[in-house]
């Protein structure tokens, strides 16, 4: 009997779509507003889904408080105000779109999360704006 549970966050960053083997014209063509030299920011609201078979011994399928702290470390503590460009060795070379931060966030998690569950990632850049992975 397997059982989604959802925790969800927010956390703020900056960041810029921007490719460094293109001119500033290509880069505004097709990145637009996103392109602009100094940056913009979003609040980021992450929605973090993991699937498992409840533990008849507790009625839980995961910690949620566990979690939550994992979610805190990995995530909040890499990008929580930081300029996702500049500060994270993880967009050096790949352009923080939300679609690539999503994957980013998933791949950190899975990395810590008991392989037992599924994990899905949803990341919203604006209320009208969310991306999921895996698709
Ligand atoms: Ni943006």
């Amino acid at each position: 009997m397997k059982v989604a549970v959802f925790r969800k966050s927010t956390f703020n960053a900056a960041h810029r779509l921007f490719r460094k083997d293109w001119n500033l014209e290509k880069n505004l063509e097709v990145f637009g507003l996103c392109a602009n030299e100094h940056y913009h920011g979003h609040n980021y609201r992450l929605d973090v889904k993991v699937v498992g078979e409840i533990d008849p011994a507790t009625g839980f399928v995961i910690d949620l408080s566990m979690l939550n702290k994992m979610i805190l470390e990995e995530i909040h503590e890499r990008f929580d105000h930081r300029n996702l460009n500049l500060d994270c060795p993880e967009f050096a070379n790949l352009n923080p779109t939300g679609e690539n931060i999503a994957v980013v966030i998933y791949n950190l998690l899975r990395a810590k999360l008991d392989t037992k569950y599924d994990l899905q990632i949803r990341l919203w850049e604006t209320e009208r704006n969310y991306f999921e992975y895996p698709a």
